[in-house]
């Protein structure tokens, strides 16, 4: 699920609970219901968002990892009801209920989407947080402008380009803290905490 870098999962789960402790202390982010948006089988599910939420759903593409995470991966999760809805789709056609979720995170997946599908994912997520929900972005990112690569038709933006596309989305920056302790050579990765600005 992360491309043969199986030594940054460590570092990653524990700089993204650090970043979610922050939110519950400094800005009373509540911890009852979160999605996974770009799951995969549930490696964010299993060892980030279980430990920090009562229920998870998650939203994926390609419906074979969906089918492994409730057979195999997160079996028990998912007949104890701690895993909820399983969404396979893709999150440009996600269209989330309304007023349900206390964290929409999204991980190493908006790269698969284009600036228009993500703004109208985004401005959708915001709708569907609680009061004093937040929608959390994991991603990427490059030094400047847009990196393509071709291969696996993801794009890889700068923080001022994610910036500006949380703007067009009617979003404003909670909260920003940079990945830390990941080998030499890899995309400096960023989380953002967002929350709608006309909303909250
Ligand atoms: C690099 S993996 C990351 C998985 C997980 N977030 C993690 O950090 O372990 C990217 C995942 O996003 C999914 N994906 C790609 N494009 C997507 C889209 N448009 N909507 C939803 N999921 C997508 C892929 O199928 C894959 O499971």
């Amino acid at each position: 699920m992360l491309g043969g870098l199986e030594v940054v999962h460590v570092p990653d789960i524990r700089d993204s609970t650090k970043f979610i402790e922050k939110l519950r202390t400094k800005h009373g982010l509540k911890t009852q219901y979160a999605c996974d948006c770009g799951a995969g089988i549930g490696r964010v599910t299993k060892h980030f968002l279980l430990l920090h939420f009562e229920t998870v759903d998650m939203v994926e593409q390609n419906s074979q990892f969906l089918e492994a995470a409730s057979s195999t991966y997160l079996r028990e999760e998912k007949q104890n009801g701690r895993v909820g809805q399983m969404f396979s789709l893709g999150l440009q056609d996600f269209d989330p209920v309304k007023g349900r979720y206390d964290v929409i995170w999204c991980q190493w997946v908006l790269s698969h989407l284009t600036d228009s599908d993500l703004v109208k994912f985004l401005h959708n997520s915001a709708q569907s947080l609680k009061h004093n929900g937040m929608v959390c972005v994991k991603e990427n990112v490059a030094s400047r402008g847009y990196v393509v690569d071709s291969e696996d038709s993801s794009v890889t933006r700068s923080a001022e380009v994610y910036e500006s596309l949380f703007k067009k989305a009617g979003l404003k920056i909670i909260e920003v803290q940079t990945q830390t302790g990941f080998p030499d050579g890899l995309f400096k990765v960023k989380m953002w905490a967002l929350q709608s600005i006309e909303f909250n």
